[in-house]
């Protein structure tokens, strides 16, 4: 059953408490719980003593009515209704008087699941925004009913800081708030709540209308914090050593490519204007196959691979070495082996893990599968490199050769098959690790980011050096000590040509 309202309530006093004291609250401010759930946030703001009136809305009945026996009696929450924040007429008429609300809080619903209908009338009201994530949403609607000054709170993923997708609202939010602050930590912080694929943020901003002003402030972005009661310290100004703390200009962060915040990491940041040729331009970088459903179609060699737990084990006798896009000829064979998933070596797979069903017959109800995704099909059995999509603590790069690849790995086929090993090494280096976190620090790699990984041509000199380092590597694959000394003259090499982006 898919989560429709995402209903994970904030329980963690240093949260509220870091928000609610960041909204600067006055006698008479008007204040909006845009997604009050069970009022968690409208507690914190009456507990600071002053004389608001706050109003409540959430789609969910069963939170309004919990809600309305907390605080009916209370005369200074003033409106509690069960609306769609989204679509509510009240709020487009707010918004068409430019603002009503002084102070804005809330943790706006993430990750919930939007029907198809859903998304055509958001697509409609908030045309060109990316409306599969709410939470951007919400941002956006909160902004413009926020008046002039005003100032919003809102704990939500970190991704609309990164991501793609979210360029659009980077742009609205640069051009119409001055961000004043922004924590970013892990989302354990927040009971209830882990999701692998980001962290979490706390944003507070001041709504304005004069773009010239806003593209003149400075943002404070702080991570490193290592507990949640790290977190309300920052009021006081008080911090571990491990907190880092980025100023950067908003007007800086249009200069980035994307729109995207390039936070420094570890003191560096990546100069990505400086690169002239990317990874996208030496080679193909494409996601691979999906069979529309796993566990029917795929195999697994034994319990011992990770993650094979709902697997079938593979009978040997029907596996093939098949390259050919129809389907295997031999009678009685019914699956080729299969790159899935991370590896646990860098450069050369160990074995074969995992199998994929590719008899005639399949491959026939793969093509009419609406489910099934036979997506860059040119690459299968091509000669290349996998990295995993998920990202881990090192990435492991492997060549491909001869076999097709899952849609969670990201094939990258070199145009000029003499950069194949200098690519893969690249791959393997610390410093391309390095970079692609600082282009998506979310746990993906998903094709796009590694497109626009820098990457210098080598010269011939430089070529053969580091050919003969990955064929080192190769030949001497069992001989951990070898193989650590080549990887680490490669990650000097490689650190040696693109230190130089990183200031
Ligand atoms: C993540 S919970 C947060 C609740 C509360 N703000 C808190 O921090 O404890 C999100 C809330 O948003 C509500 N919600 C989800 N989609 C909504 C929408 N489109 N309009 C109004 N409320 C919505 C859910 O019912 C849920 O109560």
């Amino acid at each position: 059953m898919k989560n429709i309202y995402c209903s994970y309530y904030t329980n963690s006093e240093p949260i509220t408490v870091y928000m609610t004291k960041r909204l600067e609250l006055q006698d008479g401010d008007k204040v909006l719980e845009p997604s009050a759930g069970e009022g968690t946030f409208i507690e914190s703001v009456l507990n600071e003593g002053k004389s608001v009136e706050i109003e409540a809305l959430d789609m969910n009945s069963g939170a309004i009515e919990i809600l309305k026996r907390k605080f009916m009696h209370n005369d200074q929450v003033t409106l509690i209704r069960e609306t769609d924040t989204l679509f509510d007429s009240q709020l487009d008429m707010y918004m068409m008087f430019s603002g009503y609300y002084d102070k804005i809080i809330g943790n706006p619903p993430y990750g919930a699941w939007q029907d198809y209908d859903k998304r055509k009338e958001l697509k409609r009201k908030y045309i060109g925004y990316y409306v599969k994530e709410t939470y951007s949403l919400f941002l956006l609607r909160c902004l413009s009913v926020l008046k002039e000054n005003g100032i919003l709170s809102f704990i939500i993923p970190d991704t609309f800081l990164f991501l793609n997708m979210h360029e659009n609202i980077r742009k609205t939010l640069l051009k119409n708030a001055e961000i004043l602050e922004i924590l970013i930590f892990p989302s354990k912080f927040f009971p209830g709540v882990c999701f692998g694929y980001s962290n979490l943020s706390i944003i507070t901003l001041k709504k304005t209308c004069d773009e010239a002003k806003a593209l003149e402030n400075t943002i404070r972005v702080i991570r490193g914090f290592k507990k949640a009661e790290e977190l309300p310290k920052v009021l006081l100004d008080e911090y571990t050593k491990d907190i880092q703390i980025d100023t950067i200009k908003q007007s800086d962060i249009f200069k980035n490519s994307n729109t995207r915040f390039l936070l420094k990491d570890a003191n560096v940041k990546l100069d990505l204007n400086k690169a002239k040729v990317t990874l996208g331009d030496v080679s193909d970088v494409v996601t691979g196959f999906y069979c529309g459903d796993n566990l029917k179609f795929i195999r697994v060699k034994d319990k011992t691979v990770k993650g094979s737990k709902n697997y079938e084990i593979i009978n040997e006798d029907e596996i093939a070495e098949c390259t050919s896009l129809e389907g295997i000829e031999e009678k009685g064979k019914k699956y080729i082996p299969y790159i899935k998933s991370t590896s646990a070596k860098r450069y050369l797979r160990d074995d074969d893990e995992w199998y994929v069903k590719w008899d005639k017959d399949t491959i026939a109800y793969y093509n009419y599968n609406k489910k099934s995704r036979f997506q860059n099909s040119k690459y299968y059995f091509k000669t290349g490199i996998a990295i995993p999509m998920v990202k881990s603590k090192t990435l492991k790069a492997t060549l491909i050769q001869d076999r097709v690849f899952d849609q969670s790995i990201v094939g990258i086929f070199p145009k000029n098959e003499k950069y194949l090993y200098y690519i893969l090494a690249y791959l393997n280096s610390d410093i391309v690790y390095k970079m692609i976190h600082i282009l998506n620090p979310t746990t993906n790699n998903s094709s796009n980011y590694v497109k626009q990984l820098p990457f210098s041509i080598p010269n011939e000199n430089e070529l053969k050096i580091v050919n003969e380092l990955v064929s080192k590597i190769m030949n001497s694959f069992e001989e951990e000590a070898i193989v650590d000394v080549a990887q680490k003259e490669l990650n000097v090499i490689f650190e040696k040509k693109y230190l130089k982006l990183l200031a």
